[in-house]
């Protein structure tokens, strides 16, 4: 918990990060909310304008569920497909907490960081502060997971407080990385002021499950690409995922160990249909957000889409061991569609940024909003993968390389 704050007894001076003005510590915020920022313990001067991070549908978001029906679930007198022993074995794999001692800075930090100049310069930052706001995600909803669960199920709600131990550290780790910048995100003002997304557990199981897996492949994908070719190495952090990708991948595990003790979510027409719909709406958002930010990838020497599509593809395969359907993402038709939406978004992104009248921009969005909608259903009506087994899809709690 200690490192989700870690540089909250700096002044902030509230800067405009986006603007290129960096001389000056800043506290970052998000326009969650139409309500004014609560008071923090950091005090901006007086000249403060709010820092604000645009959001959009594609912005990383906080998650809340139904935790009355998650205490249901994980009842051991109600639900007799939990194995408490393969739970008990993963509570052993986490408490041994590998990664303790893994993330600890260097100097390496600010003097990359004073290298990186002009739109790299933004786009890092930018980097850093969507990577921040997702593992803090992660943090709340796994704390709060942690401690609703405790009385029905200790072992799986001690498993979700080490989990959030996890992402607390992951959240610190790059907020620390912020601080090369001289920035800082505001999270105990994220806490507060943003708008959570509920989603049933059921839900929550296939998103998180993918957004663990997919990050881990993220992770994995940039450290491996660095190592072959240290010369686009200029932010020491890429350093550290090797090791940090083993979380996300152990937390990816656990939530896959969860939906084999709940067979209902995996085993019908139903789960089915839910399983093609959260794949394509993971991997649509990662693959459109990311070709918003193709300077970032270039940066680090790597094509955007072939990094993208390599994610999706091992995340795919990695899914296909639990899901009971994924999409045929393989398929070379599944990249047209991707690349068409990409298309259609950056379209309807630039009339957002036009001078047009806020009516005449509407309708302008309309035919492009439908193409883009159709894209999406046909992507999602491509034939797809059959899939998974609950009997088949056995913990494999050891490294993926
Ligand atoms: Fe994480
Ligand atoms: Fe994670």
């Amino acid at each position: 918990m200690a490192l989700v704050k870690p540089i909250s007894n700096v002044t902030p001076k509230f800067g405009s990060p986006r603007m290129g003005s960096y001389s000056k510590f800043s506290t970052i915020r998000m326009s969650a909310t139409a309500t004014p920022p609560p008071s923090t313990s950091t005090k901006p001067s007086k000249k403060a304008n709010k820092n604000v991070i645009k959001e959009s549908l594609l912005t990383p978001r906080f998650y809340t569920t139904d935790f009355d029906e998650m205490e249901t679930l994980f009842n051991t007198e109600i639900n007799k497909n939990l194995n408490q022993e393969e739970f008990e074995a993963l509570l052993q794999e986490f408490k041994t907490d590998y990664n303790q001692t893994h993330f600890v800075r260097n100097k390496e930090f600010k003097e990359a960081a004073d290298k990186l100049e002009g739109s790299l310069r933004q786009i890092f930052v930018e980097f850093l502060e969507r990577s921040c706001t997702a593992e803090f995600s992660g943090f709340l909803l796994y704390k709060e997971l942690g401690r609703r669960l405790k009385k029905t199920n200790p072992v799986v709600a001690e498993i979700f407080s080490l989990m959030s131990r996890d992402e607390a550290r992951h959240a610190g780790f790059l907020n620390k990385g912020l601080s090369d910048f001289n920035l800082a995100l505001d999270l105990g003002f994220l806490t507060k002021a943003r708008k959570y997304t509920f989603f049933k557990p059921k839900f929550i199981f296939y998103a998180t499950y993918l957004s663990e897996k997919i990050g881990y492949w993220r992770y994995i994908t940039i450290y491996r690409h660095l190592k072959a070719n240290p010369e686009y190495q200029c932010y020491p952090i890429f350093k550290y995922f090797e090791n940090w990708c083993q979380d996300e991948n152990r937390h990816g595990d656990f939530f896959s160990a969860l939906m084999k003790a709940q067979p209902q979510f995996l085993n019908d027409w139903k789960a089915k249909l839910w399983s093609r719909f959260f794949c394509l709406s993971v991997y649509v958002t990662m693959y459109l957000n990311d070709c918003q930010r193709t300077d970032f990838y270039e940066g680090i020497g790597l094509n955007t889409k072939e990094f993208d599509m390599h994610v999706i593809i091992e995340t795919n395969r990695t899914t296909a061991r639990i899901f009971p359907a994924v999409l045929d993402v393989e398929n070379p038709e599944f990249k047209r569609k991707l690349d068409r939406m990409v298309e259609i978004n950056q379209k309807i992104l630039a009339i957002g940024e036009s001078d047009d009248l806020q009516l005449v921009k509407n309708l302008k969005r309309i035919p492009l909003v439908a193409a883009l909608v159709s894209e999406l259903l046909a992507a999602y009506l491509m034939p797809p993968i059959e899939s998974g087994s609950v009997d088949l899809a056995e913990f494999e709690p050891q490294l993926v390389y």
